[in-house]
């Protein structure tokens, strides 16, 4: 398996770098959303905000999200994957966002996770969108590394809504420590993670389909 890793993640790092298929793009000259909505969720305080968004509702029990636990290489202990809760983000941030920055976005949401047990947030692919454009609020630290994989015998894009708790088979293949006052667009299809969170971390999260209209600010 060492070898086939290496092989693999010298493979996808040659495919990035001739920019045929990217993972993530930082994105410049963006404006700072308004200090209200940051404030708001850096108080924690949920009711600030609006309920849990539609994709985010599974079958009552069934949500795979919930209560993962990560199986990792090496360790002999599975570990709890760190949950991350959104909000909605309400009609007055997507107003702001509309008129600041661009209108072809669907649903708009601020996902706050808390420490808790676990370190990671395990792999999965997003549910609805193709790609998520994020504001970091706060980065869950200084280690914390948004994780890109690619798992064995699978194409790199893969269907939403997929989600891994064991990494034997997963190949990472980039990876990037995002930092507060960011905007990033992360192509979510392609399995991605958290790790080495070490704090809370909370994102503004905007799902697109279509870059066309963000393309001035890559
Ligand atoms: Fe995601």
């Amino acid at each position: 398996m060492k070898f086939y890793n290496l092989v693999q993640q010298w493979f996808w790092y040659f495919i990035r770098n001739k920019n045929t298929i990217w993972t993530y793009k930082i994105l410049k000259n963006c404006p700072t959303p308004p200090q209200k909505f940051i404030d708001m969720a850096q108080t924690g305080d949920r009711s600030l905000f609006g309920p849990e968004p539609e994709s985010a509702n599974y079958e009552p029990g069934k949500n795979p999200r919930l209560n993962r636990m990560l199986v990792k290489p090496g360790k002999a202990v599975t570990e709890p994957s760190v949950r991350n809760p959104r909000y909605e983000l309400g009609p007055e941030f997507n107003n702001w966002l509309q008129k600041n920055m661009f209108s072809g976005f669907d649903e708009t949401v601020v996902s706050i996770s808390h420490k808790g047990d676990g370190r990671s947030f395990g792999p999965h692919t997003d549910r609805w969108r193709r790609y998520v454009l994020m504001y970091i609020v706060d980065s869950g630290g200084h280690n914390a590394k948004t994780t890109f994989w690619k798992e064995k015998y699978y194409p790199l894009i893969r269907d939403g809504g997929i989600t891994i708790n064991d990494y034997t088979n997963l190949v990472e293949i980039d990876s990037i420590v995002l930092k507060a006052g960011q905007w990033v667009i992360l192509q979510s299809r392609i399995l991605h993670s958290v790790e080495h969170i070490d704090n809370v971390r909370i994102a503004f999260q905007i799902g697109i389909n279509d870059l066309s209209e963000l393309e001035r600010f890559f």
